[in-house]
């Protein structure tokens, strides 16, 4: 039976409200009862009613039936889209033998602000901010960072309007950016359950206004307030003065429209928010709170009026915010010193406590937050540097008060508490988790209790960095989008989570640093200026570019950024001598055992592996694209760059240059790098990788001796190499350095370091470059890959290592549903697979035992070392090293091997 098509999705997107593309991509899931199933055909209709959408009236565009096998980034090909319109859209499709489905259920997208001229409203602030004299007033000094040094920010500004409305409501739509960040409410009601809101940009280039459904909220008589607070928006980055502006547009029953527009008739003032900032922490005075100042019929006389001002040109935030995901209740509560309380949250996270206190009028409650505490348990904050990471709560004395701060974020496990009124206990204190609320689309899970835990703490260590950018730690006077940490674990993020839009946002901040001569900074957005950006950190342009087409299909993302990204390489291109790049690195293969910056693997070495890297997946997307001359060209440049690199490195292995003739100076890295990118010569081979393998066998007893960007590689390499029984045993090691010393240690996240370090320095515990590892669970521990872009031909190959009872892994990928379990049983094994509609998959079914026969079903389908009965939606390929493949279409399958063992 053929189901209608569902999850249907518009730019990525359930239904979104905020849209600002024109060309909009639709996307959408197939069922269907029969395996081997394809779409042949679709039809989408698109209406300005959703009457017309369900009558079949497709009024703005009806694509009539499209023979195509493509469910997945169909462009809008429609009549001209409009600013704040609601647009209703349903698809079906005809499977491969002609039957048509039911039309799905109506899905909708709306424009939010399209044209420039769409912004009726204007950027407003207080006059005072513009004058530097008359600033400081309104600003405390805060100091925080060695490369920040003494600054100053805002004390939380209030913003209100009142208006009325005289008619009757269809929707309203409010569309604001307040620089740094804000919170919007009407009529006393908090709107919306953003966090630091709108998402970090550079915003001298672009600020991100957010879309919000106020048809609810809106009576006859309103009142908006807006708090702003400072988040990035900070006058050391050359941002001077907080800015906000907010349109608000009501369609009346009668579709006639009104705007609510930030203009002069805006009033300023302040309140109970005093200091605000993410590193130093937030203090809220509850009495100087400003009772109904965000409702109707308040008396504003002594509020300042607002002025208008400049603002950065705006772009909707088409990626989720950050919201709080989960509550943390604390695991202990204890005091080592009268007045001082500590709570153990038993997890390192990202976010902020919920404080319930009562107590008399003034009382200062002091919170302080650490990731570590010391060997008597007292809070360790070293690991923070200089930020300060402190809330501070003064009571108003009114019976329960419940505090939580609003502009700030911590990264930690402990707080401290000091100044409570009493004694606290455990329920006076919960935590909240926050990040970009991206979906999670990855589900692992193994009968090996460590990989659990390594997976475990690569989730939280990942959500805790995905802070409107993929930032490098959350606790401590950097928290920046440092590109290397970026890219090197982009793909375990896209296992993972639902990361399209947080990426798509990211790679715009990248083109957006990007300067006349192609560089690029470490830092994205640019908050510390490093430019040239070290190879293996700037890579991430196209690296990330790369993924996001790879498991999207994801083709205008290339096409947005091809010239961009074609800009760098050429930058790169015209600062190498011979086509090696001494230049530009700084960090190369960052963070080994024992040191920060590698003493084994040379840094002009990486930067021209990522040189080459680059250039040749440059070199592919040309090809995508279509770009012919570029493709010819760069193609054959990554074989020169190969060619010099060769050369330059591989001697019986890759080798320290200087030092070549001792064959010993060569790293676990040098030898991983050119294996992933096949760049060895064929006859080579066999040298380089058992010198890897020697390297690790022989020199680290199966231990790392990598950094971040060795790591990234090293699984991949081995597993299709044919040692992932190496890469599995390197994985599970409990002693230094490794995944598991790190976690008996007490981990809970990834270090930023192999070693257990508490001082300050470079010794987060709360980093996630280093979990890059996860995708080996998917990829090869459960054996879910794909060899074409969206899933479209996937390849299941799982390697079953003989400790591991079971592995089980799904992936809500584009295509759909993908999952792939395994499970020993006395002497068999058994194998569940599903593949999505519309995709096809190589099956490698192990077969250790020659002599072992295969069911799928109940049907034997390999008996005697040969094929046996056949099924529908298989078809046998060949046997290769100890696996029987077979192609087979979409369903579910079910595999035994008997005996396995
Ligand atoms: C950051 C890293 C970053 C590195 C670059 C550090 O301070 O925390 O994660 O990639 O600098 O050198």
């Amino acid at each position: 039976m053929i189901y209608p098509p569902h999850n249907l999705r518009c730019e990525y997107l359930k239904n979104p409200i905020e849209i600002d593309t024109p060309f909009p991509r639709f996307s959408w899931i197939l069922r269907h009862e029969e395996r081997s199933q394809i779409q042949k055909a679709y039809q989408i209709i698109v209406s300005s009613e959703k009457e017309f959408a369900e009558s079949g009236n497709g009024d703005l565009w009806d694509s009539g039936k499209v023979e195509s096998e493509n469910n997945v980034n169909i462009v809008y090909e429609g009549k001209e889209v409009k600013s704040s319109m609601i647009y209703y859209w349903k698809v079906k499709w005809w499977d491969k033998n002609g039957n048509e489905s039911e039309y799905s259920e109506i899905a909708k997208f709306e424009i939010a602000i399209l044209l420039e001229s769409d912004w009726k409203a204007k950027w407003i602030t207080r006059e005072a901010f513009i004058d530097k004299k008359k600033r400081e007033k309104f600003q405390y000094k805060s100091g925080f960072g060695v490369f920040l040094g003494m600054i100053r920010e805002y004390y939380g500004i209030y913003i209100r309007k009142e208006f009325s409305l005289f008619k009757k409501i269809k929707y309203a739509r409010l569309y604001i950016c307040g620089l740094g960040c804000y919170e919007l409410s009407i009529n006393g009601k908090k709107i919306g359950d953003r966090i630091l809101d709108p998402a970090w940009t550079d915003y001298k280039k672009i600020a991100l206004y957010s879309t919000y459904d106020v048809s609810d909220f809106l009576k006859e008589k309103n009142a908006i307030g807006v708090i702003l607070g400072n988040s990035r928006y900070l006058d050391k980055f050359g941002y001077i003065y907080p800015k906000l502006i907010v349109q608000t547009l009501i369609r009346y029953e009668d579709d006639t429209t009104e705007l609510i527009c930030s203009d002069k008739t805006w009033k300023f003032s302040q309140g109970p928010i005093l200091e605000n900032g993410i590193y130093l922490g937030e203090k809220y005075d509850a009495r100087l709170e400003i009772p109904g100042w965000n409702n109707p019929n308040f008396n504003d006389s002594s509020w300042e009026n607002a002025i208008l001002c400049e603002g950065p040109k705006l772009a909707s935030q088409m990626m989720p915010p950050i919201r709080v995901t989960q509550l943390l209740r604390p695991q202990n509560l204890y005091s080592n010193s009268p007045g001082k309380y500590i709570y153990d949250f038993g997890q390192n996270f990202t976010g902020f406590i919920r404080l319930k206190v009562r107590g008399p009028r003034g009382t200062e409650v002091i919170i302080r937050h650490s990731e570590i505490v010391d060997h008597n348990g007292n809070l360790n904050t070293a690991t923070n540097r200089i930020a300060k990471a402190t809330d501070v709560y003064i009571l108003k004395g009114e019976g329960e008060e419940i505090f939580e701060p609003h502009f700030t974020y911590h990264g930690f496990r402990y707080i401290e508490i000091t100044g409570f009124p009493g004694v606290p206990t455990l329920n006076n204190i919960e935590a909240l988790f926050i990040h970009t609320d991206v979906p999670q689309i990855g589900n692992f899970y193994c009968s090996n209790t460590l990989i659990n835990q390594i997976h475990e703490n690569i989730i939280w260590g990942q959500l805790s960095n995905f802070m409107s950018i993929p930032t490098d730690c959350p606790q401590r006077d950097e928290r920046h989008g440092w590109m290397g940490d970026a890219q090197l674990t982009v793909e375990e993020a896209i296992f993972n989570f639902d990361t399209v839009g947080f990426y798509t946002k990211y790679l715009n901040d990248i083109r957006l640093c990007q300067k006349e001569n192609g560089a690029i900074s470490d830092v994205v957005p640019p908050y510390w200026p490093f430019y040239p950006a070290d190879p293996a950190w700037g890579t991430a342009y196209i690296t990330i570019a790369w993924y996001l087409y790879w498991y999207y299909d994801n083709i205008r993302i290339l096409e947005e950024h091809y010239d961009y990204m074609k800009k760098y390489v050429e930058f790169l291109n015209r600062n190498t001598e011979e086509n090696i790049l001494y230049k530009f690195g700084k960090y190369g293969d960052w963070c080994p055992p024992g040191s920060i910056v590698s003493r084994k693997t040379p840094i002009e070495h990486v930067c021209t592996w990522y040189y080459y890297h680059d250039t040749l997946i440059l070199s592919k997307i040309a090809h995508i694209l279509g770009k012919d001359q570029d493709y010819q060209l760069l193609a054959k440049r990554s074989e020169e760059i190969k060619e010099a690199y060769n050369q330059r490195f591989l001697k019986d292995a890759y080798v320290i240059p200087k030092l070549s003739l001792v064959d010993e100076t060569t790293s676990q890295t040098s030898n991983i790098l050119p294996l992933y990118l096949n760049m060895v010569p064929e006859k080579k081979k066999g040298k380089v990788l058992s010198k890897l393998l020697s390297c690790i066998i022989e020199n680290h007893d199966y231990h790392v001796d990598t950094g971040i960007v060795g790591t990234r590689y090293l699984w991949d390499v081995l597993t299709e190499n044919g040692h992932a029984d190496v890469a599995y045993r390197i994985i599970t090691q409990e002693s230094y350095p490794g995944y598991g010393y790190m976690i008996k240690e007490g981990a809970s996240t990834l270090w930023e370091r192999w070693e257990k370090l508490e001082g300050s320095g470079m010794n987060s515990h709360n980093h996630i470059m280093l979990g890059s590892v996860d995708s080996w669970f998917y990829k090869s521990l459960t054996g879910i890959s794909t060899l074409e872009p969206g899933w479209k031909k996937i390849r299941i190959k799982p390697y079953i290592p003989p400790d591991i009872e079971y592995s089980s892994a799904s992936l809500n990928t584009i295509k759909g549903l993908i999952h792939c379990s395994w499970e020993k049983n006395y002497k068999n094994l058994k194998i569940i697979v599903e593949i999505p509609v519309g995709s096809g998959s190589e099956m490698w079914i192990p077969i250790p035992i020659k002599e072992s026969e295969v069911k799928e079903g109940n049907t034997m389908i390999w008996k005697d070392e040969n094929p046996f009965e056949s099924v529908d939606g298989l078809e046998y390929k060949e046997v290769k090293d100890n696996y029987i493949i077979y192609e087979i279409g979409s369903g579910y399958y079910q595999f035994t091997i008997n005996p396995y063992e």
